[in-house]
């Protein structure tokens, strides 16, 4: 028998900056990011089972075995907490590239977290559910937590909430290929100088970030890199055209989001059409930076 239900729009993130500092003994890299929502997102609900049925049906993307999927195994992880509820039934529409960086995987553990949490009668709350989160990967607190954009540092985990900046337009432009994050960080690793201390970082590399640098769009531009574009551009050229290419249709910022291999723009003003016939080789989307994080929504 089905209980409760609820529904989300599971947003993807954008690394508007993201700094890779040293590689500890667990293999982890600390890093400093700021996250922003997008409104790309998939369409994820939830039913509570009221027996110990576990399931999981994703339209829309060919993914692996339902025990691997990083949606089924937040509610496996809840249910330990909390020891509720028996079963479980995801519906997943994917929408957002897998592979790409944007966080996907990380934002559907995060909406069925949060859906689980707004059904639940005794809820868990927020701090333990960032401790579900960040035993289920890097992205999730952030996707978790309340904020639409966010300065974070640690794996990604540990958070200050910034106040959005003003909605604008998103061009995204995923290539043919896909980049495994383990991957990504173990290119830097080999590409890295290695005189001596592989965990040390240059006086170069040393920042003050004030809160005027993360109060809008131009400075956050200023602001604004990716360590791991180097090291995933050297394995795959294309990249460097591809941001080249994106950076003529008048993108204020135009970089890589996480490891990748999803790079996008941020405009003003949207380039028509026209100019989007540049990316050949690779699939474009438009969305735009949220305004707010979506709610759940109880169905049943
Ligand atoms: O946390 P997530 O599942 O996204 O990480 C996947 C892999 O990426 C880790 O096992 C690790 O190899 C690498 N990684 C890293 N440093 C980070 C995040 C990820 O080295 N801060």
């Amino acid at each position: 028998m089905t209980g409760p239900a609820a529904t989300i729009e599971a947003q993807a993130k954008l690394n508007l900056y993201l700094r890779v500092l040293t590689r500890e003994e667990s293999g982890y890299h600390s890093i400093e990011t700021i996250f922003h929502r997008i409104e790309l997102a998939d369409q994820i609900t939830l039913h509570v089972e009221e027996d110990t049925l576990r399931a999981i049906d994703v339209q829309g993307a060919a993914v692996g075995a339902a025990e691997s999927n990083l949606a089924y195994r937040a509610a496996v992880a809840y249910q330990l907490e909390a020891e509720w509820p028996r079963g479980f039934t995801i519906e997943l529409d994917k929408r957002i590239p897998v592979g790409s960086g944007l966080g996907g995987g990380s934002a559907d553990a995060a909406a069925v977290l949060r859906i689980l949490d707004s059904l639940a009668r005794n809820p868990l709350g927020q701090t333990k559910l960032l401790a579900i989160a960040a035993s289920l990967g890097s992205d999730v607190p952030f996707l978790v937590s309340p904020e639409v954009m966010a300065l974070a540092w640690g794996r990604g985990e540990r958070m200050i909430g910034l106040t959005p900046l003003p909605p604008r337009d998103v061009l995204l432009v995923t290539p043919e290929f896909q980049v495994a994050t383990p991957d990504a960080y173990a290119w830097l690793d080999e590409d890295r100088p290695s005189d001596g201390d592989p965990t040390r970082y240059s006086s170069s590399d040393l920042l003050l970030i004030t809160e005027e640098m993360l109060a809008s769009w131009g400075s956050i531009a200023k602001l604004s890199r990716n360590d791991l574009i180097e090291p995933v551009q050297a394995r795959h050229p294309e990249v460097r055209g591809l941001l080249d290419a994106l950076k003529e249709t008048g993108s204020f910022i135009c970089s890589m989001t996480g490891a990748g291999s999803t790079l996008f723009g941020i405009y003003d003003v949207l380039p028509d059409a026209a100019a989007l016939t540049e990316f050949s080789g690779a699939t474009t989307k438009r969305t735009r930076t949220a305004e707010k994080v979506v709610q759940p929504i109880r169905i049943g």
